[in-house]
């Protein structure tokens, strides 16, 4: 029987080197989109998707990303005394967003790794795992769509999006079988491969529902692309055990991992908010014909 999906482990202890030097003293993941930071958005997502409990994997010298979601007494003291309560509301409010656990790994050793990291935490209990650099416009959020997969075949659940062949190999890309609409049993999963060896167009996007069995294939899992434990190659050391899902979700992809794609995404996601898109619209439309 399928389990809730109560934790989510938000893996942000990389370098952020795609977005140097900004990310030289800031963590890539407190870049802002809008208002808020990119894993604002992405912690906001996993409460809207059910989670209760959030894991954060860290690396030394991100202490700011702690220091985001704490509470930050002398600011709401000053905000108060101005009587600024909106942004005192904001201030707090993300304070007070979830439970969040800071687990740090201390070598940066791949995405596999850090996932890894989080074994304790999550205990023995189905959790997903949600990448802040991928973003989503999605209702229901894509973990919604994806626990229907969850709970209907059980096993473990990728997002995945059909990409342009020239993308293919900044992906983990699977070879699938199609068992519903959008829904895949996968029967392999490759890190990053070259356009004409992969088995598919079918990318893994970074949204997972993983059983704890994860564990142990990352635990058995050799360094492989870039000489890093990758959680695709975790993946693939998985299904060979139990089953693996795909499910193409509906929804808008964002790349906010890389500054083009961030900034492609703050005018894609910007038009489609209530509040500034208007705005931004009007503006773009000037700049260009003008
Ligand atoms: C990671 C994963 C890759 C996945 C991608 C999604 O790559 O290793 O399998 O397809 O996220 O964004 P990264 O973007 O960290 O290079």
């Amino acid at each position: 029987m399928s389990r809730k999906i109560r934790k989510a482990v938000i893996p942000a202890a990389g370098w952020g080197t795609r977005f140097l030097p900004a990310t030289k003293a800031v963590p890539k993941e407190l870049l802002p989109l809008y208002d808020k930071p990119i894993i604002q958005h992405t912690v906001e997502e996993a409460i809207a998707s059910g989670i209760e409990e959030i894991i954060i994997i860290t690396s030394p010298g991100k202490s700011s990303l702690e220091d985001h979601f704490a509470p930050h007494r002398k600011l709401e003291s000053a905000l108060k005394k101005k009587g600024d309560t909106e942004l005192l509301e904001k201030v707090q409010r993300t304070s007070r967003l979830a439970d969040i656990r800071f687990v740090p790994q201390n070598n940066p050793r791949g995405l596999g790794h850090a996932v890894l990291m989080a074994a304790k935490e999550v205990g023995d209990e189905p959790f997903a795992v949600f990448l802040p650099d991928d973003l989503f416009g999605a209702d229901p959020t894509v973990i919604k769509q994806m626990s229907k997969v969850y709970k209907k075949y059980g096993g473990s659940v990728l997002a995945l999006l059909k990409v342009a062949p020239e993308d293919i190999s900044r992906y983990g890309i699977v070879k699938p079988e199609e068992v519903a609409k959008r829904t895949y049993r996968i029967l392999d999963t490759v890190e990053k491969p070259e356009t004409e060896k992969a088995p598919s167009r079918l990318a893994i996007m970074g949204r997972y529902i993983l059983t704890p069995e994860i564990f142990d294939a990352l635990r058995a899992t050799k360094p492989g692309k870039g000489g890093e434990i990758q959680l695709t190659d975790g993946l693939a050391i998985l299904r060979k055990k139990q089953n693996l899902y795909g499910y193409e979700f509906e929804g808008t992809y964002y790349d906010a991992g890389k500054p083009m794609g961030l900034l492609k995404t703050s005018i894609a996601w910007g038009l489609k908010q209530p509040g500034i898109g208007l705005e931004l619209r009007e503006y773009l439309y000037k700049l260009l014909s003008g």
